[in-house]
């Protein structure tokens, strides 16, 4: 080897090292939405009957329920962890801690905003006391205009945008018939969602990532629905599902035409769970239909950590740890490819190379 050759291999391995641990220039997530991302927001909100504070939720990574519903990690938590940065509290949390005095600001990381059983529509289980995605923008709104967030942090944020299921779901429940045909229900549902985009530009946010339904059909929770089948999928269910995450996708085609200056990407959480639906024993899975916790037909009848529920011995084995959510390790799966995947599931570019540009 010549000496120029040398040198540039001794430059290469003495710089690797730190640039490869502080390569990302995000210093903080800021998410909305809905139980598949919340991470406590509803436990500390007592009016609210969406728990999962109790065990076994929690039971793989923290070892004690945080109000996540799921086993363990969400997908802004492995997100958050491939960024180098602390996971997000909610901000339920992180207000309480300001105020009763415990912390003087609020975190620089980023807040988790998202709340289990909120839709896009507001009405979506309004009952239950879950709060209104709009609402969520509207608690980030106030801490920006009141300097809780420092502003110059905004545009090197993520924002990750991720709700529908709920209204989806509820679109086939027996209670509050709606009113729309379907495809004007879904039309409703992405005018809520392009009012929010403009929201989060106008307060700041640059990178804005939005993620797809998954195939909410194939829940296990679909037993509580009149007439969907047991065995398979409820194909009226995902139809509906997937003209959602189309009309997502072209809305987030725009969000570089219509907000200067920013740049949304779009995740198939769809596609990707149907690859882990098709081929299971591939990504480890040996059980990709009913939940590894609860009771009743699919273990999708009974909230896992109810009285009486059942659990699994295996649940890295099973795509849905509960009724309506994905595993730890099903998650895991999903971040991975969105964060270093392929345009088959994320576009135009993976979060990687979102969190690599500035
Ligand atoms: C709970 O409900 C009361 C009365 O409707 C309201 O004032 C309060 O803000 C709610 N709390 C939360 C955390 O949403
Ligand atoms: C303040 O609130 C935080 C967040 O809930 C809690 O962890 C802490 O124990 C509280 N501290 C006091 C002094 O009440
Ligand atoms: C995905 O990337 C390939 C090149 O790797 C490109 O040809 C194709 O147009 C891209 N597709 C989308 C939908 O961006």
């Amino acid at each position: 080897m010549d000496k120029p050759f040398l040198l540039l291999l001794f430059l290469l391995l003495s710089c690797s090292l730190p640039i490869s641990i502080s390569s990302y220039n995000v210093p903080a997530i800021f998410t909305f939405g809905d139980s598949i991302v919340d991470a406590g927001n509803n436990h500390f909100n007592k009016n609210c009957s969406v728990q999962a504070d109790f065990p076994p939720y929690g039971s793989k990574f923290f070892h004690h329920p945080t109000g996540r519903f799921t086993n363990g990690r969400t997908v802004a938590d492995f997100i958050s962890q491939f960024l180098g940065i602390e996971l997000q509290s909610p901000y339920l949390e992180a207000r309480l801690a300001v105020m009763n005095g415990s912390r003087r600001n609020y975190p620089s990381n980023g807040i988790n905003f998202a709340s289990a059983g909120s839709g896009v529509l507001r009405q979506t289980n309004q009952d239950s006391g879950v709060v209104p995605i709009q609402e969520q923008l509207q608690k980030f709104q106030a801490l920006v205009q009141k300097k809780h967030i420092d502003k110059n942090l905004l545009d090197k944020s993520l924002f990750f945008f991720e709700s529908g299921s709920n209204d989806i779901f509820n679109y086939f429940l027996p209670f509050g018939t709606p009113t729309l045909d379907p495809d004007a229900y879904v039309q409703a549902m992405l005018r809520e969602v392009e009012n929010l985009m403009g929201h989060i530009y106008r307060l700041g946010g640059r990178r804005i990532a939005v993620f797809s339904l998954g195939p909410v059909g194939c829940v296990p929770a679909r037993v509580f629905v009149p007439n969907a089948p047991v065995e398979k999928c409820f194909g009226r269910m995902n139809v509906m599902v997937k003209k959602y995450n189309e009309g997502l996708e072209s809305l987030v085609k725009d969000i570089p035409v219509r907000y200067p200056g920013a740049v949304g990407v779009y995740g198939a959480v769809y596609d990707a769970v149907q690859r882990y639906r098709a081929t299971p024993a591939r990504y480890g899975f040996t059980n990709v239909m009913g939940a590894c916790c609860g009771d009743g037909p699919l273990r999708g009848l009974l909230q896992c950590g109810k009285e009486g529920y059942k659990i699994c011995p295996n649940p890295e084995m099973y795509l849905f740890w509960d009724y309506f959510h994905p595993s730890e390790h099903t998650y895991k799966l999903i971040s991975k490819v969105l964060w270093g995947g392929k345009n088959s599931t994320i576009r135009p570019f993976n979060l990687q190379t979102l969190a690599s540009m500035l």
